[in-house]
């Protein structure tokens, strides 16, 4: 049986102060976090102090790094957060800092593998996120897994000199869209 931490490309782990000089360079990369709700600078010492917040995994905060199945390599970061017990309800946050593996799978892979981690390994209901509506790229990987828009707040972001919308979507137990063999 394969590991629940692994899809097909990537492979879950918790993350390691070893991390940080990656993440710093990754979250101070305004492509990489245009479509983030970061805007200022981060430095090493609050990258530290997240990676010691989360590196760990729990209910509460299921925190995880994303590495590539190949290679052990870092490429990015996914957490489900918030988690409600009463109503069986967390939040996700994904981000593929590496920009070289953007378009290459592991983005819609680690949504399998963290969304199968939650339904499977945390008994959640419900995963539910937000997107900024000019995030081409992640809206079609989220509808790829299953997750619907149901709900749009309007105007809700300001970045780059403009407002744009931002929409929630939602994925409920039963719904997660697994990879179609040809
Ligand atoms: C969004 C993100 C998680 C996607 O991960 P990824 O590894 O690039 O995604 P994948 O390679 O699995 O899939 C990308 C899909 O988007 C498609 N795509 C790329 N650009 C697109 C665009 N402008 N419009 C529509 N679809 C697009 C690709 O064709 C591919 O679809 P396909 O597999 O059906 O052909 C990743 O790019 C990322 O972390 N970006 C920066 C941070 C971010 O935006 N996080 C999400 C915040 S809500």
């Amino acid at each position: 049986m394969t590991s629940i931490f692994e899809g097909t490309l990537i492979r879950l782990r918790a993350r390691e102060p070893e991390d940080a000089p990656l993440l710093y360079r990754w979250f101070n990369d305004t492509e990489v976090t245009r479509h983030l709700a970061m805007r200022y600078p981060l430095s090493m010492k609050s990258e530290r102090d997240f990676i010691e917040r989360v590196s760990a995994p729990g209910y509460a905060h299921a925190g995880f790094a994303v590495e590539t199945l190949a290679e052990s390599r870092l490429i990015g970061g996914v957490d489900l957060l918030n988690t409600t017990p009463e109503c069986r309800c967390a939040s996700l946050g994904i981000a593929i800092g590496d920009k070289t593996a953007w378009d290459g799978g592991y983005g819609t892979d680690t949504m399998r593998t963290v969304c199968r981690f939650g339904f499977e390994m945390m008994n959640l209901h419900r995963i539910e996120l937000e997107v900024y509506a000019e995030n081409q790229r992640a809206r079609h990987v989220y509808e790829k897994v299953g997750f619907v828009v149901e709900g749009r707040r309007r105007d809700a972001l300001f970045k780059y000199g403009r407002y744009q919308d931002v929409l929630v979507m939602s994925l409920l137990e039963g719904e997660l869209q697994v990879e179609q063999r040809q």
